[in-house]
């Protein structure tokens, strides 16, 4: 594709511009240009690939290109190796200029510096949605959730929130709830195998199914069903799945590539209005009906209380919105990093039996679980890469950054670099449970190279939910399950998120 290099690092979480032109309130991403002091050199000296007036570096990605038909990885692996660990590309059409970094110690300069009220600039045309397009039919002010809000009115919600989605004590009380949803995934899985044991359904629909599931258990505080196997394709659930799968199709055209859809109406525009309304209406579907459910059985102490009840008693209007962005979010993101998780154990076999006896112990802690998950994401995150958007001013690298530009941190490119981790285009869990004065231990790594879940006060609020999903899963699977894989390794694509491109090549044996 011809511009999946532009792609490569936006993550879904963090797409580019946000300018709205389409807007009456224009959200400006002028970059005020102020030219580098006497002891560092302008931003506009970054190296990168050549820029044409208005096309931007449009012309490396068409026919003839430098980058024309690289696929991500390539693309931005010869970034690095062209131009160093900083690298300006200009943007195209409706985009703005990007700044990638692949260098750990920078890149934790910038995340701390904007430690305050990051911005991260999420799905511009979700946000304009939510902000512009939905209101017309609504006026009233409404927050519109953590994806698309940004500086003040982020920062409330967030504040508001962040005592529910991160507390140990209230995400422990899925634990039972999960594991149901856990293992009626296996008995699923065990009774839709085929005669050689692989899976019959699409599995990447399959791990969605789980990761929609488990996510509800949590979001909405009961079971959607969507595991059974007579559930049909127009159900309310199977519709949720496929709008969210769309989404990110859309999302890519639309945010990543470069459009016009913020001067003029295209069909791939007015498809997207359309699609986030589906989402947002079969989201209200179910948290009404979970609202319902909870009103109707009020009397709980706050203890038993769960996400959307202690959300409903904070504000209800948050309350809901989180649980639609919780559907959203929570869904592609744990499917991806399970596969990712069964894949790697499947291709080494001997970490896959370590796991294993470690599960089958039935001991309470299970550190090397959780390091075999640890481990999938720094060799094959979910998100390839994180952002901010500056501001205020920084030296980066003997550069002067202005406020207002896009900084790209290239975390799927440096976990898994020499200078950061031995070994580092292995599988090895072992390095996230090492003693200190072994050379694999992790500790040695720069904290900034890799950053899953992101960092600090925008770091992902649903961590701890996905980390408990993941981890139930994964013990239940190597429980029931000896994984094998077969043929060449999945292909990696490259989009708002990651995304594993079929045949999955999974052989799940009865233990
Ligand atoms: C393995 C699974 C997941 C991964 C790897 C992941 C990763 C991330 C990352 C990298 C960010 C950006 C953080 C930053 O800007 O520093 C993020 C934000 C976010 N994630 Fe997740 N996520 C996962 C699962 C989930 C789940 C299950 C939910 C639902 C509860 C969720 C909801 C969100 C939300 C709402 C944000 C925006 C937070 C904000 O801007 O304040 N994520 N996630």
């Amino acid at each position: 594709m011809y511009l999946n290099g532009v792609r490569i690092f936006s993550s879904r979480l963090a797409a580019a511009p946000t300018h709205f032109v389409r807007s009456i309130t224009v959200n400006s991403t002028a970059v005020e240009v102020e030219e580098g002091t006497a002891h560092l050199k302008s931003w506009k000296e970054i190296p990168g690939p050549s820029s044409l007036p208005l096309l931007g570096s449009l012309h490396h990605f068409i026919p003839g290109g430098m980058f024309y038909n690289l696929d991500s990885t390539d693309f931005a692996r010869k970034l690095y190796q062209d131009y160093g660990p900083i690298v300006k590309v200009d943007g195209m059409i409706g985009m703005d200029k990007l700044i990638f970094l692949y260098d750990a110690e920078s890149v934790s300069q910038v995340l701390r510096g904007e430690n305050w009220m990051p911005v991260r600039s999420g799905f511009p045309s979700l946000e304009y949605y939510r902000k512009y397009y939905n209101k017309s039919k609504d006026h009233e002010e409404k927050p519109t959730g953590l994806l698309t809000e940004h500086l003040q009115p982020w920062k409330e919600f967030r504040s508001a929130v962040n005592p529910v989605m991160l507390q140990p004590k209230t995400i422990k009380l899925y634990t039972t709830a999960i594991d149901q949803v856990a293992q009626d995934m296996i008995a699923r899985m065990r009774s839709s195998r085929n005669e050689n044991n692989m899976l019959r359904g699409n599995f990447d629909v399959e791990m969605n199914l789980w990761a929609l599931e488990s996510i509800a258990v949590v979001a909405l505080g009961t079971r959607l069903n969507c595991l059974d196997p007579t559930l049909s394709d127009d159900s309310p659930a199977k519709r949720l799945i496929q709008c969210v799968h769309d989404f990110f199709s859309v999302s890519e055209d639309l945010d990543f590539n470069p459009s016009i859809w913020k001067y003029i109406a295209t069909p791939k525009f007015k498809k997207a209005m359309k699609l986030y309304e589906e989402h947002e209406n079969l989201s209200k579907y179910f948290i009404q009906k979970a609202m319902k459910e909870l009103k109707a059985n009020k009397g709980k102490s706050s203890d038993e209380k769960g996400v959307l009840e202690k959300l409903m008693d904070i504000n209800e209007q948050y309350a809901y919105v989180m649980a639609g962005d919780m559907l959203f979010a929570g869904v592609d993101t744990a499917a991806y990093t399970m596969t990712a998780t069964l894949y790697l154990l499947a291709t080494n076999p001997e970490k896959q039996q370590k796991l294993r006896e470690e599960v089958l112990s039935q001991s309470e802690k299970r550190p090397y679980l959780k390091a075999c998950i640890k481990e999938a994401m720094r060799v094959m995150p979910v998100v390839p890469g994180n952002i901010r958007k500056t501001t205020k001013e920084y030296n980066i690298l003997g550069y002067h950054i202005p406020k207002n530009m896009e900084m790209i941190f290239s975390h799927q490119e440096m976990s898994v670099m020499e200078q950061y981790y031995p070994r580092p285009k292995e599988y090895i869990p072992e390095r996230w449970v090492a003693d200190k004065d072994d050379p694999l231990y992790h500790g040695n790594a720069h904290p900034f190279a890799q950053s899953p879940f992101g960092f600090g006060v925008r770091m992902c609020i649903g961590r701890r939910i996905a980390e408990l999903e993941v981890e139930t899963f994964l013990g239940r699977i190597v429980e029931n399950f000896n994984v094998e894989w077969f043929g060449p390794p999945p292909k990696v694509v490259q989009t708002a998120l990651n995304y594993f491109k079929g045949p999955f090549n999974f052989i799940f044996k009865d233990i």
